[in-house]
């Protein structure tokens, strides 16, 4: 029906799951002081952060444009940590204005940068250091980000050395420190190593220089593998052969909160993907269906700029027609690809699917963290709308972009 509605392709988003997701994370964590900080980089739709605020999140933040989206929503400033590796002296001097609660430090020239910005406005910035533990997260190369060799954090085998600078720089408050892995993290070992190997330092850091709080970033996985077509028990069973492993939230507490908790600090966490996540869908329209001799392709009218992350790593969204079709309906292995002109413009490969026509419409599933928010004008195509279904109440939140949207800003030279 909102496909009919407002056409294809289309971005819908489920409250219910939304709310239900950080709850579940929020009531596994109940033995800690915690906070749960949504990595709004995931999805940053308005309305999806209002829902998150209400909800008592606060939010990570890795660009001053991410802090006006969380103000614009209703969230607070203090409820922010500000990470990334190239903060810039217009942002510090935004988000240090609008009091966000800590800057998660990356590197030595960060950390003078921020005490001389915080100077220049007689202000002490709130600081953390994120360390790098060296360990593997086993995820995708593009989105391990906790080994020595990635652009992030500080090492850990320098890390007090540089707390011990941090504590010297007169415009700044230690605050915290802070790591985060990767993400796409399918089981619980990864986060529990790292944890082993920074609990000792934080320990020591707590008593040096009165830590309040420690983060330990985001990563937790969500399933891509295995869909609804035939009843949920089912398709749990099949998503577990498929090797469609996710690492459930009271998995997850119970493997890190028992390291946590003698620390006596404030525990924040950043989890992205796994809030929003299993919570969206792409609806896309079939094009055409072109047979060659060698494939056959669905094309639909979402391409590569609308949904990148199988292009950029593979990614793996399910994908079913949204009209069920005939258990006896015929299959076949199928590319469905979109109409950019790339190679790398496709959503599945070789993808066993009902047979489909044009006209017909399908949803590419577990599309609802880096999905909307990784989408470009690439081939001068419209940014798709975003509605959200909350009961029975379904709400444009973005509009689709016109095509006068396409060109605003541009100017024909003099
Ligand atoms: N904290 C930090 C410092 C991060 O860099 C990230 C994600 C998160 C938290 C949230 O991680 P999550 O809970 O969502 O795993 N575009 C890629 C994922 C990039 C992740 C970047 N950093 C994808 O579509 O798979």
């Amino acid at each position: 029906k909102l496909a009919s509605e407002h056409g294809t392709p289309l971005y819908v988003y489920s409250a219910k799951t939304i709310r239900d997701h950080y709850c579940r994370l929020d009531e596994a964590l109940a033995g800690l002081d915690h906070r749960v900080c949504f990595a709004m980089k995931a999805n940053s739709n308005l309305a999806v952060l209002a829902l998150l605020a209400r909800e008592g999140a606060g939010f990570d933040i890795v660009s001053g444009g991410e802090l006006f989206r969380v103000l614009k929503a209703g969230g607070r400033a203090d409820a922010c940590t500000f990470a990334g590796v190239g903060k810039t002296r217009e942002e510090i001097e935004y988000a240090l204005g609008q009091g966000v609660y800590s800057f998660n430090v990356e590197s030595e020239p960060e950390l003078e940068f921020i005490n001389e910005v915080a100077g220049a406005m007689g202000r002490k910035a709130p600081v953390a250091l994120r360390v790098n533990p060296d360990v593997d997260a086993q995820t995708h190369k593009y989105i391990s980000t906790g080994k020595s060799h990635n652009k992030f954090g500080i090492g850990i085998d320098r890390i007090l050395g540089v707390y011990a600078a941090a504590a010297k720089l007169p415009h700044l408050k230690i605050r915290g420190i802070q790591t985060h892995i990767g993400s796409q993290i399918l089981e619980t070992k990864p986060f529990v190593e790292a944890l082993g190997k920074l609990v000792p330092i934080v320990e020591e850091l707590k008593s040096l220089y009165g830590l309040e709080f420690f983060s330990i970033g985001g990563g937790v996985g969500i399933i891509y593998h295995g869909t609804l077509e035939s009843g949920a028990p089912d398709w749990w069973k099949r998503a577990e052969a498929d090797g469609g492993r996710r690492i459930a939230f009271d998995d997850y507490a119970q493997a890190v909160v028992p390291l946590l908790k003698p620390l006596g600090l404030k525990i924040l966490l950043e989890p992205g993907r796994s809030l929003v996540g299993n919570a969206g869908a792409m609806l896309a329209g079939v094009v055409y269906v072109k047979r060659t001799p060698a494939k056959t392709f669905v094309i639909t009218d979402a391409g590569m700029n609308d949904l990148i992350r199988p292009a950029l790593y593979e990614g793996h969204h399910e994908i079913v027609p949204l009209k069920e079709p005939a258990a006896d309906a015929p299959r076949g292995p199928v590319d469905v690809v979109g109409p950019v002109c790339e190679s790398g413009d496709f959503f599945a490969q070789d993808r066993d699917l009902p047979s489909v026509k044009a006209g017909d419409r399908l949803a590419l599933l577990s599309a609802g963290a880096y999905g909307f928010v990784m989408a470009s004008n690439y081939n001068s195509r419209r940014l798709p709308a975003e509605i959200l279904v909350d009961g029975d109440k379904a709400e444009v939140v973005r509009e689709r972009q016109s095509w006068d949207d396409l060109i605003a800003g541009e100017k024909l030279p003099g």
